[in-house]
């Protein structure tokens, strides 16, 4: 009964992707259990690029059943468009399953997501404007629009109609935008229904007979933990469970079935949006980590912020993910740094604290405290094995495994699919 989660440590955009792809082969179901079109996942198979917001990663691999889950939030013209862009580059798409439970994005979701942002101005989220949000704040209010509704036209056009009501109201009155008719919002859905259900399923029956007979699941988790809506750096986070606890409510599947949950770390940080970020460097250490880690967003293209590695928030992952491996991503991209600066701790007010504060007022004035660990110069992308890694990259990598709480049982060193070193296997 293999079900491995797998998640981002940081905020995300640490090379998920890769790692998914990487497990693919022998993995029999990949799952996402959050998050919608926020995600991007740039996966390289041979001399092919592909950036994926919406589906699982495990696309790509054949003989893997991908399947969003019911925690997931669907735009249905992102899921149609990113379907057809597959199977033009020849991938088969026909195994792909969906929940009926998942919520979809709708126009008008997309629209509010826009407008509370122009509305906030300076205190803006930056979210990536795909509305996410809004659909998450239907669905708790139990407004939203499910991918089952596609199915049933008159409790459809209910649905939709109770969803604008309230929505109506702001757009015209507070938002100074037109209200938006209900019969076209139904009209534009009812022309995916036929498209996408050849697709919809019983997700969690499926996933759950699937464990009992012992086939391996991954369950992939979008963004990351410091932007999960519990435990992230709130309000500046995305509006979903990225961590461990997300993959049981998302997929249907209970705790006692997950048996090893794997965080990606980034070799250093980046954070894409607004919100506190202790080790963000503004000089020219941060930009050569943004143009030589290629660190511009898959989904909104805007340029990330970049920092040196913050082992406060890597200890915090491992707590609140109950990590069992970390999957240490873009190593290579520290090639050539004489000395490479680790957080290890930060100063708050005068004092050294060794954990992520709880209060964001202390969060938000964290100083990172640095130690300073020796570079490398060599080109690392060939390394195979642990120890064909220069001397220093391998201490660089024990002391982050010392100070993060859980074994790097992978290493990234390049973008390709086979740049990556196995320390310890995550199926065995
Ligand atoms: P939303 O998810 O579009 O609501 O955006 C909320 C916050 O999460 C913003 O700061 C986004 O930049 C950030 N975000 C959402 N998805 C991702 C991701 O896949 N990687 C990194 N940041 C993300």
């Amino acid at each position: 009964m293999p079900a491995l989660v797998l998640l981002g440590a940081q905020w995300g955009d640490e090379g998920k992707g890769k790692a998914t792809d990487l497990l693919g082969g022998s993995v029999d179901y990949v799952v996402r259990y959050q998050g919608g079109n926020n995600a991007g996942h740039t996966v390289v198979v041979g001399d092919q690029k592909y950036a994926l917001h919406l589906l699982p990663s495990g696309i790509l691999s054949p003989g893997c059943t991908p399947v969003i889950g019911n925690g997931v939030v669907v735009d249905p013209a992102v899921l149609l468009s990113e379907l057809s862009g597959l199977n033009e580059r020849g991938v088969d798409t026909s195994k792909l399953l969906i929940s009926g439970n998942a919520h979809l994005i709708t126009p008008y979701n997309i629209t509010v997501d826009k407008v509370t942002e122009r509305f906030l101005g300076k205190r803006k989220i930056g979210t990536t404007g795909r509305g996410i949000g809004p659909t998450y704040a239907d669905k708790i209010n139990r407004v939203g629009i499910r991918v089952q509704d596609l199915y049933d036209e008159s409790i459809l056009h209910q649905k939709v109609e109770a969803a604008l009501d309230v929505k109506n109201q702001l757009l015209t009155k507070l938002y100074n935008r037109r209200a938006i008719e209900a019969g076209q919002v139904v009209e534009e859905l009812l022309g995916y229904a036929e498209q996408i259900k050849g697709y919809v399923a019983d997700t969690t029956l499926i996933l759950n007979n699937a464990l009992d007979d012992d086939k391996v699941v991954l369950f992939e988790g979008g963004q990351g933990t410091l932007l999960d809506i519990d435990h992230g750096t709130y309000p500046f986070v995305t509006s979903s469970n990225p961590t461990a606890g997300g993959a049981c409510t998302g997929a249907g599947v209970g705790p006692t079935k997950i048996s090893r949950v794997i965080g990606i770390l980034k070799a250093y940080t980046t954070r894409v949006g607004a919100g506190p970020f202790p080790t963000e460097l503004f000089d020219k250490d941060g930009e050569a980590l943004r143009t030589i880690g290629g660190e511009r967003g898959v989904t909104t293209g805007r340029d990330r912020r970049c920092g040196w590695f913050d082992a406060v928030i890597a200890r915090y992952a491992t707590r609140v993910n109950g990590l069992t491996d970390f999957f240490l991503t873009k190593l290579d991209v520290l090639t050539g740094w004489e000395q490479i600066p680790v957080c290890v701790a930060y100063e708050i007010d005068g004092k050294r604290v060794e954990e992520l504060p709880y209060s964001q007022t202390d969060f938000h004035h964290a100083k990172p405290v640095y130690e300073m660990l020796p570079g490398w110069s060599e080109d690392i992308t060939k390394a195979k094995s642990f120890s064909d890694l220069p001397k220093n990259a391998q201490a660089y990598v024990k002391a982050l495994e010392e100070m993060s709480g859980a074994p790097i049982s992978a290493i990234g060193v390049g973008p390709g699919r086979d740049e990556t070193i196995e320390i310890n296997s995550f199926l065995s």
